[in-house]
C-alpha cells in the first residue's frame, strides 16, 4: 500500500479501467507489468482492441468508393469516428478534421502546405527551445526550401517557456508560433492560450503540437482560438497509424493539397485535376480506416471516465511520485515546471538512464531511457538522455512505490 494518502477520488474506478487492459495482465520478468511509458504509447483497452476487431470482421471495405453495404457501412464509421474528433476538440465542423497518420504528419501537412506555400526568404517561424524533433525538423526542411528562418524561444532551468522572450521574438516577419501543448520530455504544460492570443494581436497563426496534452486533458479549439492543432491516436489509448489535424476551415480552404492521388481529386485530366472539398482534400490514398475508427473508440472510452476524474487521478500521481523521488539522493528531476504533466524525467548521479531503464525492466517497470525525440532538450539541461517515467488513466500509486523501490535498488547496486 501507498505511505501517502492519495488525493484521487475515492471514487475513480482504478479496478474497472485496469480490467480493461489486457496488456496490463501479464507478468514481465516474473513480475507484474508496471507500465509507466505512455508518453511514448498508451496500452488499449478491450474497447478499443474489439472495436478494431469488430471492424475488419464485419464491416471493413474502402470507403467513399463503393456504392455496397459494406462500402457504405465502413463509410459511415469512418465519418462518424470524424464527428466524434469534432466533438471532442470542440471544431465548428467536421471538414476541419483532418485524418493523418499521427502529429508527425499532420505537422508536415502544414509546415508543406501551409509553409511551403506561404513562406518567403526572411520569413520567420517561431518555436520553442522544448519541442520534439517533430515540431522542429519539418520547420527546418521547409525554411530550406523557402529561405524562411526559424526562431527558437528559450526556456528557464524549470523548463518553462519564457513569455517575455517569446514576446520579444514575435515580431513582424514572423509567419506561423508552433509550439507543444505540452512537453513529452519535461512534462511542462504551456500558457498556450496566452501564447495564441499574444500571437493573434499581430495576426500570426498557431498550430499546437497537443501529441502529449490530449490524453490528460479536454481541448476546446474553439475556447482556445489555435489555428492547427495536432494529435495522434495511439498516445490516447488508440490505435498506431490514425492521428488528426484540426485546421481552422478559412486556412485549410486556402492551403494547397500536400500529397497527391486517389480520394484528394474531383476530377481528372492529363491537363487539369480539380481538387476535393475539405477535408478530403488532404486524404490522398486509402486511409487507415479501421484504426479512425479505432480512435472514436478511445475517446468515446476516455471521455466515459471523465476528464475531472482523469485529471484528478494523473495529478495524484505525479504529486506523489515527485514527492517521493525527492527522498532519493542523487535523483534530479529535470522539468520543474509549475504547471505540469504526469510525467517524470530523472537522472540519477553516475548511473546512465539506458541502465535505469533496463533495470527497471527487471523489476516488470516500463520507462522510456534516452533523449525522448526532444535533444535540444537534453543539451539545455546537459544531459545525454533521460528516465523517464509518464503516466496515465490506469496506473496507481503502488506502481509508484514500485518505482521507488526499484529505484533505490538500482543506487544499491551502482553504489
Ligand atoms: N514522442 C514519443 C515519446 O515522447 C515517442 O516517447
Amino acid at each position: 500500500m501507498s505511505t501517502v494518502p492519495t488525493q484521487s477520488p475515492q471514487t475513480y474506478p482504478i479496478d474497472r479501467i485496469r480490467a480493461d487492459f489486457p496488456a496490463l495482465q501479464q507478468q514481465i520478468r516474473g513480475k507484474p507489468l508496471v507500465y509507466l511509458d505512455n508518453a511514448a504509447s498508451a496500452q488499449k483497452p478491450n474497447q478499443v482492441i474489439d472495436t478494431l476487431a469488430d471492424f475488419y470482421r464485419h464491416d471493413f471495405s474502402n470507403i467513399h468508393r463503393s456504392v455496397h453495404t459494406l462500402g457504405e457501412r465502413a463509410t459511415a464509421k469512418y465519418e462518424a469516428a470524424r464527428d466524434t474528433v469534432r466533438r471532442f476538440l470542440n471544431a465548428r465542423q467536421t471538414e476541419e478534421i483532418v485524418f493523418v497518420r499521427g502529429t508527425t504528419e499532420a505537422i508536415n501537412l502544414v509546415a508543406q502546405s501551409f509553409g511551403g506555400s506561404q513562406f518567403k526568404e526572411g520569413d520567420e517561424i517561431l518555436i520553442s527551445a522544448m519541442e520534439h524533433h517533430s515540431n522542429i525538423v519539418p520547420w527546418q526542411m521547409v525554411c530550406q526550401q523557402t529561405g524562411a528562418r526559424l526562431r527558437v524561444v528559450p526556456i528557464n532551468d524549470h523548463g518553462e517557456l519564457i513569455l517575455e522572450e517569446y514576446q520579444r521574438l514575435l515580431g513582424s516577419r514572423t509567419r506561423l508560433v508552433s509550439i507543444t501543448h505540452m512537453s513529452n520530455a519535461l512534462g511542462t504544460l504551456n500558457p498556450v492560450k496566452e501564447i495564441i492570443d499574444l500571437a493573434h494581436t499581430r495576426e500570426i497563426p498557431v498550430l499546437l503540437d497537443g501529441a502529449q496534452a490530449v490524453p490528460h486533458l479536454p481541448v476546446d479549439v474553439q475556447a482556445l482560438d489555435c489555428d492547427f492543432y495536432a494529435f495522434s491516436g495511439h498516445k490516447l489509448y488508440g490505435p498506431t497509424g490514425i492521428g488528426v489535424l484540426y485546421g481552422k476551415r478559412e486556412l485549410l480552404e486556402a492551403m494547397p493539397p500536400w500529397q497527391g492521388g486517389g480520394e484528394m481529386i474531383r476530377t481528372v485530366t492529363f491537363e487539369k485535376t480539380e481538387y476535393n472539398e475539405l477535408p478530403y482534400k488532404f486524404e490522398a490514398g486509402t486511409p487507415a480506416i479501421a484504426e479512425a475508427v479505432g480512435l472514436g473508440a478511445a475517446i468515446d472510452y476516455v471521455e466515459a471516465i471523465g476528464w475531472d476524474h482523469i485529471a484528478a487521478h494523473e495529478h495524484a500521481l505525479i504529486e506523489y511520485a515527485t514527492e517521493m523521488v525527492h527522498t532519493i539522493p542523487g535523483l534530479g528531476i529535470i522539468g520543474t515546471a509549475a504547471e505540469k504533466g504526469a510525467i517524470l524525467s530523472f537522472a540519477l548521479d553516475r548511473v546512465h538512464p539506458h541502465d535505469i531503464g533496463t533495470f527497471l525492466d527487471h523489476y516488470g517497470i516500463a520507462v522510456r531511457a534516452g533523449h525522448h525525440c526532444a535533444m535540444p532538450v537534453m543539451d539545455f539541461f546537459k544531459v545525454p538522455a533521460t528516465a523517464r517515467a509518464s503516466f496515465g488513466i490506469y496506473n496507481t500509486l503502488e506502481e509508484v512505490d514500485q518505482l521507488i523501490h526499484a529505484i533505490k535498488e538500482i543506487i544499491k547496486v551502482f553504489g
